[in-house]
């Protein structure tokens, strides 16, 4: 029987936000129930349901079968979920359910019923859905738990009383202890703050409460503080982390070595040759994630750091949001200069790049996915966090896990705020050619064997998952 056929009673509904760092945790935790027999129907919105009939095709070969279904979205034809990311998000977050509630109830004449619902955090109608129809729900957080004590912090205890961003002050967060402004999520200063995203994120740590399970892409011997805090909050934490197909972790499915609903074509193929041609350890692998947008005077500052450095580099950089234009034209005159050193793709097979020896280290925009990617694969990390959950989710990399150097920004003439070339030139030879670099990537293993045990049999994610399985199977 190919594997999610269903062997067992359980039938869940799983609902995504249609974005990479979210379709990524979402599929994998639906692949993780799938082998242990559970029904799984993924739901996704119209604008986006071709990548999930894609990620259909791409899973069966995997040998992993998910049933998909689609939903209207309501969203004007062609928006693109880089460039139109927040009308998107707008759309998304405050829909009516009666579209989800009628597919549930096609299912349930269909059979086998649906025992629980999953949804991302970002949806939070889904709980009146889940009310209507009589069905258990569990919350999917995509983020990591010290950020969700943060917002929990600040809802309950601490009210938010408007700190400049780069001020030196700090607050002290009892499950997590000081953190300085510039490490708190971008939702507390503006733009985010002003534009009410922060009151989204306090609002959303409301339907925890609720929800019966708040599934966690994290695990407990990573963030045990922040994850207990919230256990002792009573929020009904259940962590599964971290969510990284199988052949990169714990390999109790070596055909399982992708995501699945991959947003753009993996230059596969070019990344693992060019690889297989370098010394161990000697490859910065450079990615922002999928939804960043990075300034053509950053990419020119990186490119020149990059360059300057001396050591070899694959950098990731999207199609989206006109940034081949940038780098085709940036590149055009230095692609003599390049030679050997350096490969550029539009989008890379981000997980087996990592996994490959010859990558030391991964300068990233410190996503939480990208985040527990290089964790699982033991590699480093050059942290350039952005905005969002990224400054926390660096913090964590640097000061508790010590797996990582943060670089410094710099203002340029023009008054923009930046990583210089010279800073990343010489973080780049930090962590690739120093005794410095040899250290963060020997606590990036230990991370890495930590996560491992956490997903092998007996481990606690893989206990949190059987548990969940056991309740929806009732
Ligand atoms: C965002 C936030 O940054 C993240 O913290 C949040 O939890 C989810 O939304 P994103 O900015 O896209 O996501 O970054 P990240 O969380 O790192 O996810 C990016 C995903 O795209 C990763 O799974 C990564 O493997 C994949 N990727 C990225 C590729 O497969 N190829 C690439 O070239 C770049």
């Amino acid at each position: 029987m190919a594997r999610g056929s269903g062997s067992g009673s359980a039938h869940v509904v799983a609902l995504a936000f249609p974005q990479a760092g979210h379709t990524n945790p979402m599929l994998q935790f639906s692949k993780d129930l799938a082998s242990q027999g559970v029904i799984i129907t993924f739901v996704s919105f119209a604008f986006d349901h071709h990548r999930m009939l894609k990620a259909d095709k791409t899973l069966q070969r995997m040998g992993i079968r998910l049933r998909f279904e689609s939903i209207p979205d309501h969203l004007p034809p062609g928006v693109d979920i880089v460039s139109d990311l927040f009308k998107i998000f707008g759309q998304l977050y405050q829909m009516e359910g009666s579209d989800l509630e009628k597919v549930i109830q096609r299912l349930n004449v269909t059979g086998p019923p649906v025992t629980c619902i999953l949804h991302d955090v970002f949806m939070p109608w889904v709980a009146q859905v889940s009310h209507n129809l009589n069905i258990p729900r569990a919350v999917f957080y995509t983020q990591s738990a010290t950020v969700g004590a943060i917002y929990h912090h600040f809802k309950y205890v601490q009210k938010w009383n408007n700190c400049e961003q780069d001020s030196k002050d700090a607050v002290v967060i009892p499950a997590i202890g000081e953190m300085r402004m510039p490490d708190l999520p971008s939702s507390f200063f503006p733009p985010l703050l002003t534009a009410g995203y922060l009151d989204i994120c306090l609002s959303l740590v409301d339907s925890f409460n609720r929800a019966s399970w708040v599934i966690w892409n994290s695990f407990d011997e990573l963030e045990g503080k922040a994850i207990n805090h919230l256990r002792e909050a009573n929020v009904p934490v259940c962590t599964v982390g971290p969510l990284i197909p199988s052949a990169f972790l714990d390999r109790r499915n070596s055909e399982d070595t992708q995501f699945g609903g991959s947003p753009w074509e993996e230059e596969t193929e070019e990344c693992m040759e060019w690889l297989n041609s370098k010394p161990p350890h000697s490859v910065v692998y450079v990615s922002f994630g999928s939804i960043a947008t990075i300034s053509t005077k950053q990419i020119w500052e990186i490119g020149r750091g990059l360059q300057s450095s001396g050591q070899n580099y694959l950098w990731a950089i999207r199609p989206s949001a006109g940034q081949t234009t940038v780098w085709e034209n940036f590149w055009e005159g230095f692609a003599e200069e390049i030679g050997d050193r350096g490969l550029i793709v539009k989008w890379s097979p981000q997980l087996k790049v990592l996994n490959h020896p010859s990558v030391g280290a991964f300068m990233s925009h410190c996503g939480w996915n990208s985040t527990l990617e290089a964790l699982s694969c033991g590699v480093p990390l050059l942290a350039c966090d952005l905005r969002f959950d990224q400054p926390a989710n660096c913090k964590l990399i640097v000061d508790l896990w010590k797996m990582g150097i943060k670089l410094r920004r710099t203002q340029n003439a023009d008054g923009d705020v930046m990583f210089a070339w010279d800073e990343i030139e010489r973080c780049v030879r930090r962590v690739i050619c120093s005794e410095e670099g040899a250290e963060l990537r020997k606590n990036a293993v230990r991370c890495k064997e930590s996560a491992k045990k956490a997903k092998m049999e007996g481990g606690s994610s893989h206990s949190n998952v059987n548990g969940f399985v056991k309740e929806i199977s009732k």
